[in-house]
């Protein structure tokens, strides 16, 4: 008896849908999840989580409670929604909670496999870590970095005084010569190529990174099998990683120049450079230029976040800023005698507190960045396996009552406490784990050092006419600032102190 095609087709969807059932009923059996957001068969959650995804994921916190569970391409991804199970799975439990998910397109091909942040818990991730720890230590942080953040500094309330609209680009520019200055030992300019280049590409990353939809082949990793011709994002991948190493490769043959030429100054580029001579580090041509990348992109993203993000906290929030003022005119003089230096931090704890509230108060990485566990793991009921996804879901903790008194109010006093001088403490934005932010140290002084001297020479107010909406606000954004604030100097001798502070800043030029 003949069989028709029709037949066929319906015998195989019997089947498919009998193997789903099946196996659905064999994960259930085994496991148990938190509360599952529904979504769609196959794309799962990918269609309803918004980009940025902060206020989505506080509103699915208040819905579902202190973990939700979301899938992505069939994959479990659970959100942590407060500190105490952050603490107790991410942070705790480390040992097995510290890996990266599979990611074909964003590390794989845009990253050349060779990108740190989404390595996985492997021998790899472990010889770079030790690479970055030996440049950006608590001990490094204090020797290498502070001259140049002491004087990038400078440069940056010039900037300020001179274009306070595109404070957003001077934030860059800060962030940016700092880690320069150490990696390749030259400075950058607030026009520079190289500065708009890597925010773009950063930019491009976080998108995929964290918009599922935008990027279905990380999501779908077996779409990777099909034959190349038909994979439609390989061109635009492929191009992405070459822009990344062009650019990563000049400014690296540029330093050798210098390097020969002997007029290179001492950095972390001829450090690396003499340690492979010596065997000291295995890293290939790809390797090499993403150490790098991560570097210059992980150094320069993060710190102008938080400092833009500070400018926003001190426009709608004036309380805390009086009394930062207050303490910073009994250390520096109220008549604008000196500029603060990292150097007064034993005798302003309360601008550590700043630095951890700027930190907290609306995380610009607004869901976390996802840990995967490497074993099977039970906690209070709740049975996960081995490949689940783990965020700490930030807004949503920061925006916690359980876990903050107010915590829609910018309140650096709720810092002021045993734990006020561990910069990890209290907040996650620096990450959890065996994954915690290996440039915390640095940053962390980024911000107090730019904060405390935006403080103490600036007047920072809202426009009526632009309200800032803290909630909303797409922090990251590079071309155009991402809010209106209005920033004038103090008083004339708060301009002059600028100008006198400033001038070794512009006579460095190098
Ligand atoms: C305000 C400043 C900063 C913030 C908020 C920040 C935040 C983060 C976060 C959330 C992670 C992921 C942690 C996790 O998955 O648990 C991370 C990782 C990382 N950060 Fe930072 N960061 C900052 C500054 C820096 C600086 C200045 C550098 C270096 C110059 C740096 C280098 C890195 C590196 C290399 C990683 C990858 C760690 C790994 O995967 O093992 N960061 N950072």
């Amino acid at each position: 008896m003949a069989v028709s095609g029709a037949t066929i087709i319906a015998g195989l969807l019997v089947l498919l849908v009998a193997h789903q059932f099946l196996s659905n009923w064999q994960f259930n059996r085994k496991y148990k999840l938190p509360p599952v957001v529904p979504g769609w068969p196959l794309l799962g959650n990918a269609l309803s989580m918004p980009f940025p995804a902060g206020m989505w994921g506080v509103e699915m916190a208040k819905k579902y409670g202190e973990m939700y569970t979301c899938y992505f391409g069939g994959k479990p991804y659970v959100f942590l929604n407060s500190s105490r199970v952050v603490n107790v799975l991410m942070e705790k439990r480390a040992a097995i909670y510290s890996s990266r998910p599979e990611r074909p397109m964003t590390q794989g091909i845009m990253s050349g496999g060779a990108r740190m942040l989404l390595m996985p818990h492997t021998n790899r991730w472990r010889n770079q870590r030790k690479i970055m720890h030996s440049i950006l230590n608590g001990r490094s942080a204090e020797t290498i970095f502070v001259p140049y953040q002491e004087l990038e500094v400078k440069q940056l309330l010039y900037d300020l005084l001179k274009d306070p609209e595109n404070f957003h680009v001077c934030n860059q520019r800060f962030s940016n010569s700092v880690i320069t200055r150490v990696v390749f030992g030259r400075r950058s300019g607030l026009h520079d190529k190289q500065l708009k280049d890597i925010l773009d590409l950063v930019e491009i990353l976080g998108q995929y990174l964290f918009h599922p939809l935008k990027n279905l082949p990380d999501v779908f990793p077996w779409l990777h099998s099909l034959p190349k011709p038909l994979q439609w994002w390989r061109r635009g991948a492929e191009e992405y990683f070459n822009k990344a190493r062009d650019l990563y490769k000049a400014e690296f043959d540029a330093f050798e120049k210098k390097l020969k030429s002997g007029t290179a100054r001492p950095c972390f580029a001829a450090e690396l450079v003499a340690g492979a001579e010596k065997k000291e580090f295995i890293l290939d041509e790809t390797e090499k230029l993403f150490v790098f990348s991560t570097l210059l992109e992980a150094g320069s993203d993060t710190s102008r976040n938080a400092i833009t993000q500070s400018i926003a906290a001190m426009a709608t929030n004036p309380g805390w800023v009086k009394k930062a003022r207050r303490l910073l005119d009994e250390v520096c003089g109220e008549n604008a005698e000196r500029l603060p230096s990292l150097a007064d931090r034993k005798r302003l704890p309360y601008m550590n507190a700043v630095v951890k509230e700027v930190l907290r108060w609306r995380p610009f990485i607004q869901t976390g960045v996802p840990h995967m566990l490497e074993k099977d793991d039970e906690y209070e009921g709740y049975r996960f396996p081995a490949g689940t996804q783990f965020a700490w879901n930030a807004y949503a903790i920061a925006l916690n009552e359980n876990d903050y008194k107010d915590p829609v109010a910018f309140n650096p006093d709720r810092f002021m406490d045993a734990d006020l001088n561990s910069p990890l403490k209290g907040h996650w934005s620096f990450g959890t784990g065996r994954r915690v932010c290996v440039g915390y140290n640095v940053g962390a002084n980024n911000i107090w050092l730019a904060v405390a001297c935006l403080l103490y020479c600036f007047d920072v107010t809202e426009d009526p006419d632009h309200p800032i909406d803290t909630f909303n606000t797409v922090w990251d954004v590079h071309k155009d600032a991402p809010f209106k604030a209005r920033i004038k100097p103090r008083s004339q001798a708060h301009v002059d102190l600028i100008l006198n502070a400033s001038k070794e800043a512009l006579a460095s030029d190098y």
